[in-house]
């Protein structure tokens, strides 16, 4: 049997993929530090045994050894990493302080590079994949959020060249670039705009198929991504976003 470790598991984009995968047989460890709703999602999918779950925060190198160390003692090894944990930060530039930049690029850009260097070797042994998800906001930029539209840059980044260094070993690595989804964070975003209601309306406007993606419309583009079925697919960031940057 496969696994992986999904990071940010416990609500949104992470659950969703907790779900696809462990629907599709896969053992998950699954890691957020919001442990309430974590335990939930996990029994949610029918108790401990497919989906262990891990309490943590990714900004710590040792919450990514020990997913990735949970991952090998249940399971056996690990076949895919999913780096999907991160926050939003909708911010102009002049009121950004240090510590919120730092925080930011803690969690959702240096908790990608303790994951690869948590899943390494176990990643090579299985010839896995690490999968990041990143944002359409990695490929095209938008107002209000510079920081964290860095970050995504940065995760795009860091896949593809992740790719490259990995790919003697057979591992892949490949950014998954969601449009706008339905989840807790866009709620967040939403309604620190002015006009919450007309900003979802804008929201869903702006994808040219009309809507709001779902989790599990993301969820599984990196199944897919972690399957065989893409066995020769790495270096690439993976637009889920309904055609917006095709526009
Ligand atoms: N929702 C969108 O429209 C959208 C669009 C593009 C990209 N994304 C990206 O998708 C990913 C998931 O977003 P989402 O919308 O599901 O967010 P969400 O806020 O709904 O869920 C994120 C989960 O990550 C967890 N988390 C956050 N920081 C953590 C930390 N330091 N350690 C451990 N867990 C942590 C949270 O507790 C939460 O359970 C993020 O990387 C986000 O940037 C989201």
């Amino acid at each position: 049997m496969s696994s992986v470790v999904v990071t940010g598991a416990a609500k949104g984009i992470g659950a969703g993929i907790v779900e696809a995968f462990a629907g599709a047989g896969w053992s998950v460890v699954a890691v957020d530090r919001d442990r309430a709703p974590l335990e939930q999602t996990a029994s949610r999918l029918g108790g401990t045994k497919q989906v262990v779950t891990l309490a943590g925060d990714v900004a710590d190198r040792a919450t990514n050894d020990a997913a990735v160390k949970l991952a090998i003692d249940r399971f056996g090894g690990l076949d895919a990493a999913v780096g999907n944990a991160g926050v939003t930060l909708p911010k102009l530039i002049d009121e950004t302080t240090p510590d919120e930049f730092d925080r930011l690029f803690a969690i959702n850009v240096k908790a990608l590079m303790y994951l690869a260097q948590a899943a390494h070797t176990a990643l090579a042994k299985s010839r896995g994949s690490l999968i990041v998800i990143a944002s359409k906001t990695g490929l095209v930029a938008q107002r209000n959020s510079p920081i964290y539209v860095a970050t995504k840059g940065a995760a795009v980044q860091l896949a593809r060249a992740l790719a490259l260094d990995w790919a003697p070993e057979g591992i892949r690595v490949n950014a998954v670039c969601p449009g706008i989804v339905d989840t807790p964070m866009l709620k967040q975003f939403i309604d620190a705009m002015q006009d919450p209601a007309a900003s979802r309306r804008e929201h869903e406007q702006a994808q040219p198929l009309g809507r709001l993606a779902t989790a599990a419309e993301v969820a599984s583009a990196v199944l897919f991504l972690a399957s065989p079925a893409a066995g020769f697919i790495t270096g690439v960031a993976l637009p889920v976003d309904g055609g917006f940057t095709a526009q």
